[in-house]
């Protein structure tokens, strides 16, 4: 497979740049191809502006052939990160959790490079939610986070990290079409030491090497029947019990 990781961490030494570090060994040693936006070290834009979205909230336009474009392109660093996107059969996204989301270089690779018409289109055919340009590949997020897992529980106080990736996961990842993997999250980042750093990268090897063949989250198709002309569930869809986020996993 080709795997593009993008990478959000300010410092090399840290826990995200490590993980990445070994599954960039991992996926290699195992016959896969890597890629690695490191975003600080590219020293990202972060911020997308009148220059990369134009006067239009839209942002691009479709030819008659169905390529986006802009008045005046596509900026360099953008195309190339749509490029690799484009080569890759598995997109991670990796990430310490910062204020529940993820670093603001991140959001701004995720503003600037998934654009309309190529990311998603809702400019022709509403391709979203599973029927992105992007339906094919997989997608997965790996982050680090602070709390514990009892207070990234449902009942803790941070709540749900499903939840809390649920953004992430279904409104970026699937929205532009991909199997979404379930997320791999280290919590209580803050404190690890050589033993458990072991037991981690063991548990990061064992996710990567299902990053081909792992049950994506069932998330339901915007175009797969289940949602109604205003595209709200139809009644009598949901699984029993479930509400909330819960509603559009079939
Ligand atoms: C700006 C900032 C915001 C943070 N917000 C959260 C948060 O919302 N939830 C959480 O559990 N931890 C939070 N943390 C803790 C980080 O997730 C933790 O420090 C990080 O995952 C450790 O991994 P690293 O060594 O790769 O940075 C935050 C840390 C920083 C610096």
């Amino acid at each position: 497979m080709n795997v593009h990781i993008v990478l959000a961490h300010p410092s090399p030494t840290s826990l995200c740049a490590s993980l990445c570090d070994e599954a960039v060994a991992f996926l290699t040693a195992n016959g896969h191809e890597v890629t690695v936006s490191d975003l600080y070290a590219m020293k990202w834009k972060a911020v997308a502006d009148y220059d990369d979205l134009g006067s239009h909230t839209d942002g691009t336009y479709i030819d008659a052939s169905g390529e986006a474009y802009r008045d005046g392109g596509l900026s360099e660093d953008i195309r190339t990160e749509q490029a690799r996107i484009e080569a890759a059969d598995a997109v991670v996204l990796l990430f310490p959790l910062w204020w529940f989301s993820m670093p603001a270089i991140m959001k701004g690779w995720v503003d600037r490079v998934l654009v309309n018409g190529l990311g998603y289109g809702t400019t022709r055919g509403w391709k979203r939610y599973g029927d992105g340009a992007y339906a094919g590949k997989r997608g997965m997020v790996i982050t680090a986070a602070g709390g514990s897992e009892t207070v990234l529980s449902e009942r803790g106080v941070s709540g749900s990290i499903t939840d809390i990736l649920w953004p992430i996961n279904h409104g970026i990842l699937y929205y532009t079409g991909m199997d979404v993997l379930e997320p791999h999250v280290v919590t209580s980042a803050v404190t690890v030491d050589s033993d458990r750093y072991q037991n981690l990268v063991a548990e990061l090897r064992e996710r990567l090497e299902g990053l081909e063949t792992d049950e994506p989250i069932a998330y339901r198709s915007q175009a797969g029947g289940d949602y109604d002309e205003r595209r709200r569930l139809k009644p009598g869809r949901e699984r029993p019990g479930t509400s909330g986020f819960d509603l559009h996993i079939a």
